[in-house]
């Protein structure tokens, strides 16, 4: 019974200029490893789940990549939108058209753009966390020990009280003491006032942006908090898995309000828990998670090209293009990335303007 939903519509804009609209950073080898984002979370869930019950849910613009990267799948589970409307709609599809497949099913949604380094742990939290969202009427999330006030994620605070005996994972190296808890509290993306509180209560964790939840869980979910949504995907429950359900879509689809899943249900539902885990995750989001986890050189430079030589410069993240003669001196704690016929040199540390350089490029 279980399925794997997996979101790939982002467009992954602090990835800029190598990760754009025409094909953001899912689709594409940033760590330089001969395997894309989309491909590598693929692989992570084939001992969870058949390829026939993995659903991919991107825009219909992605289409042709989805096929050429994940050519294992069946064509009717690669799930198009015609415009983007976030993750809460983008869910509800996915839901709906599972209902029709197998009312009984069990479901993990994850994103298309994280790493987990660590797969035989994640494998064992997915595993066991499946086995409760079986047996219990929940929407689990799955917890990551935070390290630094980060304001681009969601934060969940744990109740004292565990429901269930510590599973033998680890936080930070260390076993935890934790099994599943009850949340408290679900809080999207708080200011870095808020964030730093969050990180010296020390009774919060970070939303690794992977959900699990029984079918019947999430479409109630749906109905109590967003029923708006929930109505207008339970209208096509005749035409999904038939060869009308894209003509359906995409007349619907464009009338749905844009909301995450973060905003429109973990916040609001009451029936959330989450599983501590620690699987080596990271989300990277922005090219200085990316530097955090490549291979460095002493000095702490990454580097992705073929003709780069780099004197008396530290931990800076390069990607160039294959043929491209590149010189750097004398640089500290930079970006410098070639794409799209677009060089970009920013330091590290005003990385969250790289939305605005790319708006400034583009207009
Ligand atoms: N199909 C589809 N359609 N996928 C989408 C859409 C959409 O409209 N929008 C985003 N996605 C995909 C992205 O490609 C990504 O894989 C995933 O959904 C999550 O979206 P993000 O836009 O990357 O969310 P976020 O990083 O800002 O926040 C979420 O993830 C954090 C952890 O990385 C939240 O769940 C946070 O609470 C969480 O901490
Ligand atoms: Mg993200």
């Amino acid at each position: 019974n279980n399925y794997i939903v997996i979101m790939a519509g982002g467009v992954g804009s602090r990835f800029w200029p190598m990760s754009t609209e025409e094909k953001p950073k899912q689709f594409l080898d940033v760590l330089g490893i001969g395997k894309t984002l989309l491909q590598q979370t693929v692989a992570r869930f084939k001992t969870v789940a058949p390829a026939e019950n993995i659903l991919i849910v991107t825009s219909s613009k992605y289409k042709e990549l989805v096929i050429a990267q994940c050519p294992e799948l069946l064509g009717s589970n690669i799930l198009l939108e015609p415009c983007m409307r976030n993750t809460a709609p983008c869910i509800a599809y996915a839901a709906y058209k599972i209902k029709g497949l197998n009312p009984d099913a069990n479901i993990v949604v994850a994103p298309s753009d994280h790493l987990i380094t660590n797969e035989a742990e994640f494998i064992r939290i997915i595993e066991n966390g499946l086995d409760f969202t079986a047996n219990n009427e929940t929407l689990l999330t799955l917890g990551i020990q935070p390290h630094r006030p980060e304001t681009g994620y969601g934060y969940i605070q744990a109740s004292p009280e565990d429901l269930l005996p510590p599973s033998g994972g680890t936080q930070g190296g260390v076993v935890t003491e934790r099994g599943v808890c009850k949340v408290a509290a679900f809080k999207e993306k708080p200011n870095l006032e808020t964030a730093k509180k969050y990180l010296a209560s020390g009774d919060f964790f970070w939303n690794s942006g992977i959900f699990l939840w029984s079918l019947k869980s999430i479409i109630k979910a749906f109905e109590n908090d967003l029923s708006e949504v929930a109505a207008l995907f339970a209208k096509g429950e005749s035409v999904y898995n038939t060869n009308q359900e894209q003509a359906f879509i995409d007349e619907m689809f464009p009338t749905c309000m844009n909301i995450s899943i973060d905003y429109g249900v973990m916040e609001k539902a009451d029936n959330i828990y989450v599983q501590p885990a620690d699987f080596g995750w990271s989300d990277l989001g922005t090219w200085g998670s990316l530097w955090e986890k490549r291979e460095r050189c002493e000095q702490g430079n990454t580097v992705v090209g073929e003709q780069v030589h780099v004197f008396e410069s530290s931990n800076c993240i390069v990607n160039m293009p294959k043929g491209k003669k590149v010189v750097i001196q004398g640089l500290d704690d930079y970006i410098v990335v070639e794409d799209n016929e677009v060089l970009m040199i920013c330091k590290k540390e005003e990385e969250q303007r790289i939305k605005e350089f790319r708006a400034a490029v583009l207009s």
